[in-house]
């Protein structure tokens, strides 16, 4: 990989704001250092005035569908943000924002940090919250000693690597992402040469997609009441949809224990949430039993091309601070269509969103840096015109 990505920027942005705040910490130079804050995060209830919604509007309407979760991370907790602070007002699970990861909890080999990772969780769990293990393997977050070596040194490090972190969490993380984003990005020809595999550097190291049956095995052997998931982007798409069921179909001739699938659901406005739904018919007609999961929703405002994503050419200008109201107004009736849509399908247990207030999202940053508006809550916390769209049927998009 060359260079910093959006990701990068994103969470070094993150990292460093909160060091502006930063108490104590990690006067080492390991990468999680500079994400080690202090103090003691909020555990009761949110501290910051919440918007005047009624409490727990959100997670209430959906109480007898699913769970309604969100991204939250260290940063935000030991500033008290008011992000945390309508998560804990409106949400009921939490997945940490990058501090499960591989290489933030282990960049070194036989080093673990678990100080960040254990700040969110329990702060969550202090809050009656679930919490979404985010994610044992993937490829933008895998350390670079995990990869040296011959295959059958590899999987052995990767086995230690999830028998230690799912132990250290064992009991209180009950949902782990295992692979996440593992899956064939080929969804223009369908024809690069390695079917539903995604070409990512695990695939290179390992010389086949069998790196994601070691971690789905070496994750039930590490905690067998965990539940078990593969996520990933784009399964909307039909092309996607198919490696999605490729993969499936694959694991379960080679008996390999999963119990779930997750849907990343990064949407567009012109997103067709019937494909959406389409993707969540395919695992329900052909594993039953799988249990969904939307794991990271937000819906982008623009529609770039795809140059944009690779090269940061022309990218959608941008629509700045106050996103048009006409937009706004597309967006809410896209979120009311997708949850319309999910409040129908049993197998979906946990819609989590990837973020709480529109300037949290990495979308502001990725494919290139501009004002995105994808979350439910605006920049100031104030619910948008898709909250009331989805959690009031009566609202008038
Ligand atoms: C992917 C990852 C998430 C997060 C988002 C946005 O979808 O799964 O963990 O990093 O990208 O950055």
């Amino acid at each position: 990989m060359v260079g910093i990505t959006a990701r990068d920027r994103l969470r070094l942005l993150a990292g460093a704001s909160g060091l502006l705040f930063g108490a104590c910490g990690g006067s080492g130079s390991s990468s999680s250092s500079e994400f080690i804050i202090g103090g003691t995060p909020p555990t009761t209830q949110p501290s910051q005035p919440v918007t005047g919604l009624t409490s727990g509007l959100l997670r209430d309407t959906f109480r007898n569908n699913f769970l309604i979760g969100t991204a939250s991370n260290n940063v935000q907790l030991a500033n008290d943000d008011l992000s945390a602070s309508i998560a804990l007002d409106q949400f009921n699970s939490i997945t940490p924002e990058w501090e499960l990861k591989a290489d933030l909890i282990s960049p070194s080999e036989g080093v673990y940090n678990f100080d960040d990772a254990d700040r969110v969780v329990d702060w969550a769990i202090a809050n009656g919250m679930e919490v979404r293990g985010h994610a044992l393997l993937w490829h933008e977050a895998t350390p670079a000693w995990m990869l040296e070596g011959t295959p059958s040194q590899i999987r052995t490090k990767l086995e230690s690597y999830i028998q230690t972190v799912m132990t250290h969490f064992q009991g209180r993380i009950t949902v782990w992402d295992v692979c996440n984003e593992c899956i064939s990005t080929d969804v223009y020809n369908g024809s690069n040469g390695i079917g539903p595999d995604r070409r990512t550097p695990w695939f290179d190291a390992v010389g086949s997609g069998e790196y994601m049956e070691w971690a789905f095995l070496a994750a039930r052997a590490a905690d067998p009441n965990a539940l078990l998931f593969m996520s990933d982007y784009n399964t909307e798409n039909p092309i996607k949809r198919g490696y999605m069921v490729e993969i499936l179909q694959r694991f379960s001739a080679n008996n390999i224990p999963i119990d779930g699938f997750g849907h990343q659901f990064h949407l567009y406005l012109n997103t067709d949430s019937s494909e959406a739904m389409s993707s969540i018919d395919a695992v329900d007609n052909q594993f039953m039993g799988l249990v969904q999961h939307v794991t990271e929703m937000d819906m982008t405002v623009y529609n770039d091309p795809g140059s944009c994503w690779e090269s940061e050419t022309n990218c959608d200008p941008d629509l700045g601070e106050t996103p048009p109201a006409d937009i706004l107004a597309q967006q809410a009736q896209l979120y009311r269509d997708m949850f319309n849509g999910l409040i129908m399908k049993s197998s979906v247990e946990s819609v989590s969103f990837w973020g709480v207030r529109d300037g949290d999202s990495w979308l502001n940053f990725a494919p290139t840096e501009r004002f995105n508006h994808p979350l439910l809550f605006d920049r100031n916390g104030d619910p948008k015109p898709a909250f009331h769209a989805i959690t009031d049927q009566a609202y008038i998009i």
